[in-house]
């Protein structure tokens, strides 16, 4: 379990102020200026050693990301723009740093951009978050008039920092759907090459990192890289916020240690699978788009990104969905099915028409009516849609469908064959599904 002492976020609950006399007293800004002045190969060098890899959810190492933007300006300004989208079902932490730890993100946001020889930063916060804006942006006005950031700042390094509200789009998370919907166009996700750190915002050199991404970086660069990289496992270091959901008896979010069991997370921080640990049917272990894992595969699962990718699922935001025996697995599923239909932006066809198609598809086996041979065939439109896309909402719709596939075959064998014994018990004439 993570020591008190090992805790980045201190004020993740709110009990103490936001503010920034506060958060100085909890160690925001501190030691900021030195920093700056150890020079930005230190702080990439830094980050780097401490192994922090992408809080945003495909976990991409993030010392290494910042050391692909450009060394030298060829005359355009480099920028950063920090995701604070957070609408992955399941996930709610970014919000939780934006409320109650809004200096730790800020002071991430002047050091992350100074690594990057970018003078401006944005923070796109999700539409549906109106108090966490005013919160964040109270907070940033704070930095302000504290001359903490500004052209002519303490730190000694020209820092000009802004919040974008967006309009409440899933995906508008995808990071060039973002940089798209910044550059006030529609929220459409953009080809890749070139990348952002050649041609991102406004044709310019950027980086797209996630809120926990930004926030942990001021005190990797306090406390150590090799502080950071002790914690956790190889490859897989320090200090995570998992947001833990559904049946359990106290849903929270906490900070722990990278590679925790699942089941000490789950008993010492939300009390617990409703009805006992055996009564655990399956968990989403990290936000709605990676695959589901039975309860036989979960006694000694290990919370990190490559131990949950060996078993063929994913860390990604660690949203950990809790479902016990009392949940219909097909039909928990087909609502997420539903989900990425409603979010796909429609520009590409397999996930325009896939997503729909799946969605279709698994409410007729929620309700039995469905054919066997069609599980295989289900199967093979996510592998028509995984990979075939611009962004990877394709496959974040693909994944949930081929885990419902792999550990519950059965389930949904079993629903076709009691649908086909009595296919109409109650008498009830069903609603066809609206063929969209
Ligand atoms: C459909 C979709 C939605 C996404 N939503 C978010 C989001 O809300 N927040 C986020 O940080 N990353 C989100 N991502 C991932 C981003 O594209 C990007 O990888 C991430 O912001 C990079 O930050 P990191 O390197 O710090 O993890 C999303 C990706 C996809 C495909
Ligand atoms: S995969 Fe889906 S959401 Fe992504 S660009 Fe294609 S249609 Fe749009």
């Amino acid at each position: 379990m993570l020591a008190d002492k090992d805790r980045i976020f201190r004020n993740l609950y709110g009990i103490e102020d936001w503010g920034l006399k506060e958060a100085k007293k909890r160690g925001a800004w501190d030691g900021t200026k030195t920093f700056i002045q150890n020079g930005r190969d230190w702080v990439v060098d830094e980050v780097k050693a401490s192994g922090l890899r992408g809080r945003g959810g495909a976990g991409f190492p993030t010392g290494l990301k910042w050391s692909f933007m450009p060394k030298q300006s060829d005359g355009r300004p480099h920028y950063l723009v920090v995701n604070a989208d957070e609408s992955e079902p399941g996930t709610c932490k970014d919000r939780e740093i934006m409320r109650h730890d809004p200096h730790l993100l800020i002071e991430g946001c002047l050091l992350a951009s100074f690594a990057m020889g970018a003078n401006t930063a944005y923070i796109y916060i999700r539409g549906e978050f109106i108090r966490e804006r005013e919160r964040l942006q109270a907070a940033v006005d704070e930095a302000y008039e504290a001359k903490l950031i500004g052209k002519k700042n303490i730190h000694g390094w020209p820092f000009d920092l802004y919040i974008h509200h967006g309009a409440g789009a899933y995906i508008c998370g995808e990071e060039t759907a973002l940089l798209e919907s910044l550059e006030g166009k529609k929220g459409q996700p953009r080809l890749k090459p070139p990348f952002p750190a050649n041609a991102g915002l406004y044709g310019a050199p950027t980086t797209v990192n996630n809120v926990e991404s930004i926030a942990v970086a001021p005190d990797i660069l306090r406390r150590g890289a090799t502080w950071f990289a002790a914690l956790g496992k190889p490859n897989n270091a320090g200090t995570k916020l998992f947001c833990i959901s559904g049946h359990v008896n106290r849903p929270c979010n906490v900070e722990e240690e990278m590679g925790i069991s699942l089941r000490d997370l789950l008993e010492r921080h939300a009390g617990g699978v409703r009805g006992g640990w055996d009564n655990l049917l399956a968990v989403i272990p990290g936000g709605s788009s990676v695959p589901c894992l039975p309860a036989d595969t979960c006694g000694s699962l290990s919370m990190d990104f490559d131990s949950l990718r060996e078993l063929k699922s994913g860390l990604g935001t660690a949203a950990v969905i809790v479902m016990d025996k009392s949940t219909d697995i097909i039909r928990a599923i087909a609502r997420l099915s539903y989900f990425y239909k409603h979010e796909s932006c429609g520009q590409c066809t397999p996930c325009r028409e896939g997503t729909g198609w799946m969605w279709r598809v698994l409410e007729r086996m929620a309700r039995g009516e469905a054919q066997k041979r069609e599980i295989d065939m289900l199967l093979e439109v996510t592998y028509q849609i995984e990979g075939h896309t611009i962004c990877a909402l394709g496959d974040a719709a693909a994944w949930p469908v081929q885990g419902l596939i792999r550990h519950f075959r059965h389930v949904i064998e079993e629903r076709i064959d009691q649908y086909a014994a009595n296919p109409n018990p109650d008498g009830a004439v069903r609603e066809p599904v609206a063929a969209e």
